[in-house]
């Protein structure tokens, strides 16, 4: 089959991590007789030096074209100082809306061999963790009406609002169902329904959604708990399905307890299969350009559009077992080593995966 991949490598450890990841794309190809098309585009600081915006729109359309899209990383310091809607992020934030990728797919997983890096007690990761936390992208309480207004004793209030249509909670409610049937057909619905109305209608639809989704075991957890859940005991996890400011804050906490930055891959999916693939770490500037960075998050970022958007399922287990292995046998870059293990480059972590 032909696949049309647009590439961005963006700013800092963005181009030396996404040149790793490159690199699996072409040996999964050449493994499974696949043609993968491979465009690069500029998105970021590096679009901004050659275009002047973030975003330009040839990359835009590009993107549009394709069946994935792999994003590196964008920003540092040499852009810090440009006004909001010309600074790397805003290109982020551009070619999300773009693209229309409401569902962001974070999946938390500490790996046996890496127990050491996690915060938590050894005897709670002892089974390793391996979570999917599926946050809603683009509604929820960061797009609602928010203001400013005098109280009648004339002191100074904000407001924001969070508000979910039936639409906008099914559509992001069926990615994790479906993302459930695709791991342990366990799903956890988080809202915080005993207090909001916005939750209230969120638990009805997720509720009548289960229904197309009879092999799905589906519970719901008030985000409070599911907080204290995470630390507490996070093995009972799989899919974690949630609104845009809880599954930011719950994402956040579910990453961190794998104690990892470097390892983390993320998707982001709309109504197509058309994705966009990233590390979740950002373009490490205070390492860039010394063959430091972690490529796993990257190589990992492949795997998913392998699943999710290319439906190659093999080459996808493929990638996640060659990271395994690697792991398994010492092999580390400096983020995750530990004592005992061998400490590794960029190029060379990329290699010895490719060879697996
Ligand atoms: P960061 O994720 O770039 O770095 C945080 C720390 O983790 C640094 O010490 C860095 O060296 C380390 N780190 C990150 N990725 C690593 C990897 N693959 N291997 C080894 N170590 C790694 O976050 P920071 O420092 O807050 O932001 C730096 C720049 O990146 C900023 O301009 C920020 O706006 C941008 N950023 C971009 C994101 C994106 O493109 N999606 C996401 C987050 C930040
Ligand atoms: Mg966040």
């Amino acid at each position: 089959m032909k696949f049309n991949i647009t590439v961005l490598p963006g700013d800092g450890i963005g181009p030396e991590v996404t040149r790793e990841a490159v690199e699996i794309i072409n040996v999964l190809g050449e493994k499974y007789g696949h043609s993968f098309e491979l465009t690069e585009e500029k998105l970021g600081g590096c679009a901004i030096d050659a275009c002047g915006v973030p975003l330009p729109d040839k990359t835009l359309e590009t993107c549009k074209s394709s069946h994935a899209v792999l994003l590196g990383a964008v920003g540092g310091p040499k852009w810090d100082g440009l006004p909001g809607n010309i600074r790397p992020e805003a290109g982020l934030l551009g070619i999300r809306g773009g693209l229309g990728l409401f569902a962001n797919l974070r999946p938390a997983v500490i790996y046996s061999s890496l127990k050491e890096a996690s915060p938590l007690r050894a005897d709670i990761v002892r089974d390793g963790i391996d979570i999917m936390v599926v946050r809603e992208l683009t509604g929820g309480i960061y797009f609602g009406k928010r203001g400013r207004e005098k109280t009648p004793s004339g002191s100074e209030a904000a407001f924001d609002t969070e508000m979910y249509s039936t639409e906008e909670i099914e559509r992001i409610a069926r990615v994790g169902f479906e993302s459930a049937m695709k791991r342990n057909k366990r799903l956890t619905s988080v809202d915080k329904a005993n207090v909001l109305e916005s939750s209230r209608l969120w638990r009805e639809v997720v509720i009548k959604l289960s229904s197309e989704f009879p092999e799905v075991s589906l519970s719901h957890m008030y985000v409070d708990n599911a907080a204290m859940q995470l630390v507490r005991n996070p093995m009972q996890f799989d899919v974690i399905v949630t609104g845009n400011m809880f599954g930011d804050i719950l994402s956040d906490e579910a990453s961190m307890i794998t104690g990892s930055i470097g390892m983390l891959p993320s998707a982001s999916l709309g109504n197509g299969t058309l994705g966009l693939y990233e590390p979740i770490h950002g373009s490490a500037p205070d390492i860039a350009g010394q063959d430091k960075a972690n490529p796993i998050a990257a190589i990992l970022s492949v795997g998913m559009m392998m699943k999710y958007s290319l439906g190659l399922e093999s080459a996808s287990q493929d990638v996640e077992t060659a990271v395994k292995n690697v792991l398994d046998k010492g092999y580390r870059t400096g983020d995750i080593a530990s004592k005992g293990t061998e400490v590794i480059g960029t190029r060379a972590m990329g290699e010895l995966i490719k060879k697996e």
